[in-house]
């Protein structure tokens, strides 16, 4: 399982990959802001997170972020296709409902109708590729423009790892929070999300 921190991220990759060349495709940004810098290199690979954030109390009374931990599915093969644009929302809602029980992995099996098989960047079948990973330092951070409930859009510089050299999580659903706690309540909360994430440059190809 890749841990995706608030701070730095640590991204496991396939030596197997969903085959589709996306170097040509584009992120998009949101307009006017200045917190994240456009990408330079060519799109490597384009993942859906499935995963959650998880907070303690702050001494303040309010929830502070301690991680996340996310599966990370390659849907670079989605790119082009009318499910790409809210494949974050489709598997939230599912992620959502899902019993406690149910994994990352089952959430998006459920996803049956989908055009293309999504690889599983953490699978054991993956195993073997020692440099396809990124392990990242957060670089930019802005508040998500779709709503306040969204965890933080961030670009992240890879500093270890081929898999990459830039990533950015974007398009967050949920994740958030908000609202006050007891000081001292060390109770770890756990609330679930889902986003995109794009990773630019890298040694390793679709
Ligand atoms: C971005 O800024 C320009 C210039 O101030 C403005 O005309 C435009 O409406 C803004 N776009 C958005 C999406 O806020
Ligand atoms: C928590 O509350 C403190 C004090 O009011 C404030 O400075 C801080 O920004 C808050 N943190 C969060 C995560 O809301
Ligand atoms: C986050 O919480 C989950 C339980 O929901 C736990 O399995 C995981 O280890 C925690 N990870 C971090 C980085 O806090």
């Amino acid at each position: 399982m890749s841990t995706l921190l608030a701070i730095s991220a640590v991204i496991a990759a396939p030596s197997q990959y969903a085959g589709c060349d996306i170097s040509a495709a584009s992120m998009p940004m949101p307009a006017n802001q200045t917190q994240l810098t456009l990408p330079s290199g060519a799109l490597s690979f384009i993942a859906l997170g499935v995963g959650v954030q998880n907070y303690t109390c702050s001494s303040a009374g309010n929830y502070t972020n301690i991680g996340a931990v996310a599966e990370v599915f390659d849907i670079s093969c989605l790119y082009g296709t009318p499910a790409f644009h809210s494949i974050q929302n489709t598997a939230y809602d599912v992620w959502d409902k899902a019993p406690p029980s149910m994994t990352a992995q089952s959430v998006i099996s459920m996803l049956s109708d989908l055009p293309v098989k999504m690889w599983d960047f953490t699978s054991a079948a993956y195993a073997g590729n020692a440099a396809a990973y990124a392990v990242g330092a957060k670089t930019g951070d802005m508040v998500s423009p779709d709503g306040a409930v969204d965890v933080d859009w961030l670009q992240l510089k890879v500093v270890k790892g081929a898999l990459a050299s830039t990533v950015y999580r974007m398009n967050t659903v949920a994740g958030q929070l908000p609202g006050s706690c007891s000081p001292g309540d060390t109770t770890v909360q756990s609330v679930k999300y889902t986003s995109k994430y794009y990773f630019f440059g890298g040694s390793i190809k679709q």
